[in-house]
């Protein structure tokens, strides 16, 4: 199969959406990550999006909605949510949630109904859903007709795709079309939270949407489900893999480049690499390289998330900037970790440091 990148013209939209509706993949712009979207409702789509991946059947995917109103009424029209045994406190806060920060980069986990396949939820009883905040992908779910179950366009536990030419690269032949939105405003993937049927607010992942912005809408302390925990309850199933890796070995510096007397080489590759790659948190870019290059006996490619650390620009640029060095000639990819310090300037730091500890080899 040929994959065909198609500028967001109405007319293509449609294409992609008549594809959609004729069970086939399409790749889909959203403001977080690209997805790679099949139809909800259609189980031979949800299998092709599986096989496409690599992606074990255990790890559930999020329906993608376009609600016209963003509130609980109309997702509960679509037939995807139904409060049953929910206390009222309960859906007060789905309805908080839905209000303020639909579309955006917020996914919901709700007690699944019988409409939803159970594949897409790998036979758990919740389902999780997120109205995107891009006009492309809501265009496109409306012109389908039905919402769009859509995993990061990456292989598993590779990079997300953050541009339609990185989708390519994961899966050129495998799909007909991926719609170019143009590169990720947000850049890391959606936070995830649960609500739980007598109200309380649980965190499965971290993600582009801080959770002090939604402690303060829904004036509740979100309890963060720790590795273990999830481990044991299988809370977001997906996430315990090596998750968001280069292709190229890729290590965390112990300490910040600054505090380093030397780039440590790794033993793995048998010979002491010629070029290595770094990531870097900020810094401008040219002093970063004189520093790493002076530590290093050789040539450094060097990435900087950004450099005035912003941390909006930081995540926007994180995978990336993962990418670059993985298709640059360096052999190694390190990266600077991110310190107690940046973790109190912003939650999206939290969310930064998790993607690269889960890529990072121990
Ligand atoms: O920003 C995003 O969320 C992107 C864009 C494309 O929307 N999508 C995304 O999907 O990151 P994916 O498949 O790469 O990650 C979805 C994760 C799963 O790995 C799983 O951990 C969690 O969502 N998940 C899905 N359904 C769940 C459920 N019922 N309960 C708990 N976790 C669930
Ligand atoms: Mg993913």
């Amino acid at each position: 199969m040929k994959t065909e990148i198609l500028k967001p013209t109405e007319e293509n939209i449609q294409r992609c959406a008549d594809a959609l509706m004729s069970g086939e993949l399409v790749g889909m712009p959203t403001e977080t990550v690209y997805g790679l979207a099949g139809c909800a409702f259609q189980e031979s789509a949800l299998l092709k999006i599986f096989e496409s991946k690599a992606r074990p059947h255990f790890d559930p995917l999020i329906l993608h909605v376009a609600l016209t109103r963003a509130s609980t009424a109309d997702l509960m029209s679509e037939g995807i949510f139904m409060p049953n045994e929910m206390s009222d406190e309960a859906v007060k806060q789905i309805e908080t949630l839905i209000r303020n920060f639909w579309p955006g980069a917020l996914t919901l986990v709700l007690p699944k109904t019988n409409v939803v396949p159970d594949l897409a939820t790998s036979g758990l009883g919740t389902v999780a859903v997120r109205m995107p905040d891009h006009p492309v992908a809501l265009d496109l779910i409306r012109m389908t007709d039905s919402p769009l179950c859509a995993p990061s366009a990456n292989q598993f536990g590779r990079i997300s795709p953050t541009t339609a030419e990185a989708v390519l690269k994961e899966m050129n032949g495998k799909i007909p079309y991926i719609l170019d939105g143009g590169p990720c405003t947000k850049g890391i993937e959606s936070t995830i939270i649960e609500v739980t049927e007598d109200g309380d607010v649980l965190c499965l992942r971290l993600g582009s949407l801080p959770l002090e912005e939604i402690e303060a809408k829904t004036k509740t302390k979100i309890r963060r489900i720790s590795a273990d925990e999830r481990e044991k309850n299988l809370k977001a199933p997906g996430m315990l893999k090596n998750h968001y890796a280069p292709k190229k070995p890729f290590f965390l510096l112990e300490r910040g480049l600054k505090n380093l007397s030397t780039v440590p080489t790794s033993s793995i590759l048998g010979s002491a690499p010629k070029k290595i790659g770094l990531l870097a948190v900020s810094g401008q870019k040219s002093e970063v390289s004189d520093l790493a290059e002076a530590m290093f006996d050789g040539k450094v490619e060097v990435q900087v998330l950004s450099e005035s650390q912003d941390w909006k620009e930081a995540s926007q640029r994180l995978f990336a900037a993962l990418r670059l060095l993985d298709e640059s000639e360096c052999e190694v990819i390190y990266g600077e970790p991110i310190t107690e310090a940046m973790l109190r300037e912003s939650g999206l730091a939290y969310a930064i440091s998790d993607r690269i500890q889960k890529a990072a080899r121990k």
